[in-house]
């Protein structure tokens, strides 16, 4: 009795590790078939946007990071580190299970990086470094990925009048600076530092309590909304 008891867990367990071993194989040969064609030219910023322009499979611009994924020169999809803490804006969306993406090509002059929890609302915010010739520099770029964009959060005109200080379109006026089209890390990296009292001067007082209203989801969803608009 206990003879069985034992040895049926045992061939179990090496029925279940040879399914999983033909599951990995047949991923590892259908990959590339399931993957659009990869980009010929090494990828850089001018090829990434026009990628996320034309979703072959829809004839859209690319929805989400998942519908983004398989797009991906392979490259890109083969040189990963997961990042379990950082000092980003977006640190509190990154969990255990789900810790943020780096994705970067083999000579590291194009990197991608994204919130790995799905249901984090930064998840479809992308945001690349891509090396420069002309300037010798890394440039960061952002997309807000229409999936990020029906967030839908908006600010309500009774709760904070944005667009009462921050202009029409909130593209500014006077001192007060425009808002539209802004990188969201950056956005959201000065709504927490407003909060937490680290912006000082004068100006910022009045932002203090527009701040104080907004929480950890807020942020991530006003500066999504904010690096949606025209700028
Ligand atoms: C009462 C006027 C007022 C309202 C209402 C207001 N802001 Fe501001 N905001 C300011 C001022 C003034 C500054 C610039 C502060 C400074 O110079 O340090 C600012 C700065 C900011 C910044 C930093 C921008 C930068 O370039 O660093 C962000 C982000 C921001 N506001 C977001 C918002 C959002 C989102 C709302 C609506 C929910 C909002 N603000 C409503 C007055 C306002």
């Amino acid at each position: 009795m206990s003879v069985l008891s034992l040895s049926r867990p045992r061939w179990w367990r090496a029925w279940a590790a040879g399914v999983l071993a033909v599951q990995l194989a047949a991923l590892v040969v259908l990959w590339p078939a399931r993957a659009a064609a990869p980009a010929p030219a090494p990828i850089d910023d001018a090829s990434f946007r026009a990628l996320l322009q034309n979703d072959p499979g829809t004839g859209h611009p690319v929805d989400s990071v998942q519908a983004m994924l398989p797009l991906l020169p392979r490259a890109l999809r083969t040189n990963f580190t997961l990042v379990y803490d950082s000092r980003s804006p977006f640190k509190d969306q990154i969990t255990p299970s789900a810790p943020r993406v780096i994705l970067f090509t083999d000579d590291g002059r194009f990197i991608l990086t994204f919130i790995g929890d799905p249901s984090a609302p930064g998840h479809d915010l992308v945001e690349t470094m891509s090396f420069d010739d002309d300037t010798a520099q890394f440039k960061l770029t952002a997309y807000v990925l229409p999936a990020a964009k029906r967030i839908g959060w908006a600010p309500s005109p009774a709760a904070a009048n944005c667009a009462g200080c921050h202009g029409a379109g909130l593209r500014g006026q006077g001192n007060i600076p425009g808002l539209a089209g802004r990188s969201p890390s950056y956005l959201a990296r000065q709504l927490y530092d407003i909060q937490a009292g680290a912006r000082a001067g004068q100006a910022v007082q009045v932002m203090r309590g527009v701040a104080a209203r907004l929480d950890e989801r807020d942020i991530i969803a006003v500066a999504a909304y904010l690096a949606s608009l025209e700028p």
